[in-house]
């Protein structure tokens, strides 16, 4: 097998090559000015008969295209199978449309299923509905055991909203740790209300956990809410750190104390300064599934 890193998250694919010994392939990809790519895979005629896993996190279109791009040079290759990890995948949020809107998540998921690749690896999806989108073979990676070191028999797992409670029960279930719910009401501008279920968690360590932070309002809310509860601390593990305009001084202001994610989206040093913020290294699970 040979790794093919897109041009998103290029630090984990080498932290993956590097853990597992699977040679990472030398690509070229260039953007133009009017923003076309162009890609050049280096000694394609070493490739026959290969099986090769590309590895790209696809937060906006250009991570798109330049998938199916990689694929299609590939594919000139004659190489055997192109298999796909995609730490994070993006529209997967809209998946409950309403009259006149689009089913955005099938949209992305049948133009990556129509470039070619034979299967996919995805990381705490943000939900099931959207995984059963997929008619290609699937492997679901959770995050939850690498939680272990930060989350302890005390501690209290909260759901921040409605849509967070599976995700939440099971990491209550796994470390087995009492649960409360939040709920959410978006008000306009991005903003949220939160409200907390009548539970004790006065004097309490919480522990929120989402798949995704973006504005941060959905967690900086919650830990409001939590500590005027009087939680003793808040702090938080999502997945995928989106961390898009006013995040940072959204946290900074917060009542969060700390904020855990990981590196599926690529963070700029901004992001890796950030007191606040810790980033887990996906690489070591990632690569267990690859041996
Ligand atoms: C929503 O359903 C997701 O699970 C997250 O709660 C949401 O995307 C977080 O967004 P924000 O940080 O902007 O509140």
């Amino acid at each position: 097998m040979y790794l093919l890193s897109g041009s998103s998250n290029q630090s984990l694919t080498e932290n993956i090559s590097r853990i597992t010994g699977i040679p990472l392939l030398e690509r070229d990809i260039k953007t133009f000015m009017d923003g076309e790519t162009k890609i050049l895979i280096r000694n394609p005629s070493t490739l026959q008969k290969k099986h090769i896993t590309i590895i790209q996190t696809i937060t906006n279109s250009a991570h798109l295209i330049e998938l199916c791009l990689l694929v299609d040079s590939l594919k000139s290759s004659g190489i055997s199978k192109i298999s796909l990890i995609a730490p994070y995948l993006f529209y997967s949020r809209q998946d409950k449309p309403k009259p006149g809107e689009p089913f955005s998540p099938h949209v992305i998921i049948k133009i990556i299923e129509s470039s070619g690749i034979a299967d996919i690896t995805f990381i705490d999806l943000h939900s099931k509905k959207v995984e059963e989108l997929f008619t290609i073979p699937t492997k679901k990676l959770s995050t939850i055991s690498l939680l272990t070191n930060i989350i302890n028999k005390e501690s209290v797992i909260v759901a921040p909203d409605k849509g967070g409670v599976e995700r939440a029960e099971e990491t209550a279930h796994y470390f087995n740790t009492s649960l409360v719910h939040i709920t959410k009401e978006r008000l306009e501008h991005g903003k949220v209300l939160s409200k907390l279920e009548e539970k004790e968690i006065h004097n309490k360590d919480c522990f929120i956990v989402d798949d995704i932070i973006d504005s941060g309002n959905t967690i900086c809310e919650a830990a409001k809410t939590l500590k005027i509860h009087g939680a003793r601390t808040v702090n938080s593990f999502c997945t995928h750190g989106i961390l898009s305009k006013n995040a940072l001084p959204n946290l900074k202001d917060s009542e969060l104390d700390h904020l855990f994610i990981t590196n599926s989206i690529n963070m700029p040093q901004e992001i890796k300064d950030f007191d606040k913020i810790s980033i887990i290294d996906l690489a070591p699970l990632i690569s267990k599934t690859l041996k």
